[in-house]
């Protein structure tokens, strides 16, 4: 949520920041902004996407090789001009950007205009800008120790640039709960809220803590604690490739992702699937192997998508290994005093690793002992730092703000997760899983397989794209992928989507269904199959448009759908990889169609790291 990208070094910083704000626009893209240091401390920000920004400069001054920019997802005052980034203090001789949200603004503002400060936009940052003016004033301090002070006044979340007209040649960053990674390179210095903004100029880079305070000068990068204590910057190496954040001939990032998946999963089983030795592995849980094998229950938390994949968890860990699982909204968990203790195993399942709510719901699990499992996409993401262990699903950079690879990314490593924890306290037998494992193995040609089918789901989307309404229905492993098949639909084309579980549609949803009312059955050959047709049979009845998903060589569900669409026929347990395919693609046609910004849908953001 909002984009910070800085720059200090020998280059025209304008620029590179400017490519920075487009590789972070799917943060936020509602205003967006830059400050350039070249004696004087010049602002220019403009309400609307990058794009809009970078006209408006284009015949301004923008010589400067010290500089930040910002892209904005609005908390705090609606989306113009004014509540754009950067802002200035009172003086104009301070600027800051600013991803986060300061929750005593009000309080401090009310301090900060009795001492004579002005305000020109809604925001919470201009306060915490205007703090570290009135904080240097009053001390006559440094701007480093003025941002250091000020910390310890703001509550919240933030990461922060700070530029001063009194301090050329000077960076000033800090990060409490929003993320912030600095790139090191020759004699230049990069700061953003992701490495993507940095991949093509450096691969050092350091993972900046919460409390932790940057300053670069004179050529030199420095980090202090809160407290002022200097700390050993940990510099690592940035393993991500320019071709994974760029669009590779795809009209849009979701398109590129959801074709990327036979790839993704791939990747996200390579070295924990070993067929040929008959091996499962995941470094992850080896040190807290008891753990898991004596746990009493298991709390899924996640917030949207992560969410889903965490429904699928459920069956998959209910099934194979026997434990109980219960599956939480990570924004309802951790504000409702739940119960847990030291024997349960709580596993954070996050794209990005920075949503706020998660990494909230896992420092409440924390503080009453249990064991933290993170599944995050990002590499040194917050979340991936605040588990006691965990799996990267290895998906690569997931761009579009739609989340498509990495749910099957994420449910194959909750799959193997689940055969591995099954193996062990024995409740999987040998044959079982011996049978899952060469499944599983396939899993990627059949998802290439169901890719096949864009075409016909195309001329699909087509017929419904004027639709005002859609409803999923699925049950068993195949209920998430509905209520995944809804999200889509809903996140970038605004119709409105349901999902359900099929046998719960008679008590509410049925009274919706006549000839206008799409309805996507996900009725795969699994145990449930039978009554699911028995559903389709009851909308048909009501004179419902029914597109059904099937496995191929279905001959019963062809004569009662309006449309079907065939997948490759898998175990059951692995259903959801498959079966998610086709509602990607559906959404994504019908948003193409209706006109919809696919990347960059409105009001939503990729990493939310607000509550
Ligand atoms: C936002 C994104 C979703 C994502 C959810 C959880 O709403 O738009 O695509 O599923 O956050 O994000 P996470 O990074 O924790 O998986």
């Amino acid at each position: 949520m909002c984009g910070i990208v800085a720059y200090l070094g020998h280059r025209e910083a304008c620029p590179i920041i400017l490519k920075g704000l487009h590789r972070l626009e799917y943060r936020g893209y509602d205003s967006a902004g830059v400050a350039l240091l070249n004696g004087d401390l010049n602002v220019y920000k403009k309400k609307g996407k990058v794009s809009d920004l970078e006209a408006y400069i284009s015949e301004k001054d923008t010589h400067a090789t010290v500089g930040m920019g910002h892209t904005r997802w609005a908390t705090h005052g609606e989306p113009n001009d004014e509540n754009a980034h950067p802002h200035y203090s009172t003086s104009e001789r301070i600027a800051i950007i600013h991803n986060g949200i300061i929750e005593n603004y009000a309080a401090l503002k009310t301090h900060l205009q009795q001492q004579g400060h002005t305000f020109h936009s809604d925001t919470d940052t201009e306060v915490f800008v205007n703090l570290i003016e009135e904080i240097q004033k009053q001390n006559s301090c440094s701007l480093e120790e003025a941002v250091r002070l000020a910390l310890h006044e703001v509550v919240g979340a933030y990461a922060i640039v700070v530029l001063s007209k009194d301090a050329p040649n000077q960076l000033i960053a800090a990060r409490k709960g929003s993320p912030m990674v600095i790139g090191i390179g020759d004699g230049e210095f990069f700061i953003a809220s992701d490495a993507t903004p940095i991949i093509e100029y450096t691969n050092e880079v350091v993972y900046v803590n919460d409390y932790e305070i940057v300053v670069i000068r004179d050529g030199q990068l420095e980090i202090r604690s809160k407290e002022d204590v200097s700390q050993i910057p940990y510099i690592q190496k940035l393993e991500l490739e320019l071709d994974s954040i760029e669009k590779g001939g795809y009209p849009h990032f979701m398109l590129k992702e959801i074709f990327e998946q036979p790839r993704s999963i791939l990747d996200s089983m390579r070295g924990r699937l070993e067929l040929g030795a008959g091996h499962l592995n995941m470094g992850g849980i080896r040190a807290y192997e008891q753990k898991f094998i004596n746990a009493q229950r298991i709390i899924i938390v996640a917030c949207g998508t992560s969410w889903h994949a965490g429904l699928v968890a459920e069956y998959l860990i209910e099934d194979l290994a026997r434990i109980p699982v219960e599956v939480e909204y990570a924004s309802e968990f951790r504000y409702r005093n739940p119960i847990i203790t030291e024997r349960d195993i709580v596993i954070a399942i996050s794209q990005s690793g920075e949503t706020a709510d998660t990494l909230a719901a896992i420092e409440l699990a924390k503080s009453k002992g249990a064991t933290i499992f993170g599944i995050c996409n990002v590499v040194g993401s917050s979340i991936a730092r605040a588990t006691d262990a965990g799996a990267y699903t290895h998906a690569g950079p997931e761009i579009g703000v739609a989340s498509t690879k990495a749910f099957t990314a994420q449910v194959t490593v909750l799959t193997l997760l689940a055969m591995i924890m099954g193996q062990k306290r024995g409740t999987i037998t040998d044959t079982k899983l011996r049978e899952l494992m060469v499944e599983l193995d396939t899993i990627p040609a059949k998802v290439t397989k169901a890719l096949e089918l864009d075409a016909q789901i195309q001329e699909i989307a087509e017929e419904f794209k004027d639709a005002t309404n859609f409803l999923y229905l699925g049950r068993g492993y195949n209920f998430p992928v509905a209520l995944e098949g809804a999200l889509k639909l809903k996140e970038i084309s605004y119709i409105h989507a349901e999902g359900y579980p099929a046998a719960e549609m008679k008590h509410g949803p049925i009274a919706l269904i006549d000839e206008n009312m799409p309805m996507v059955v996900i009725a795969t050959r699994d145990s449930s199959y039978e009554k699911v047709v028995s559903n389709i049979q009851e909308v048909k009845a009501r004179k419902g448009r029914i597109i059904a998903i099937v496995s191929e060589g279905d001959k019963v569900i062809p004569a009662m759908a309006e449309y079907v669409i065939e997948v490759p026929h898998t175990s059951e347990v692995l259903m959801p990889l498959v079966s998610v395919i086709p509602l990607q693609l559906l959404s994504y046609h019908i948003a193409v169609l209706r006109g919809c910004n696919v990347d960059q849908p409105r009001n939503l953001a990729k990493s939310v790291t607000v509550e």
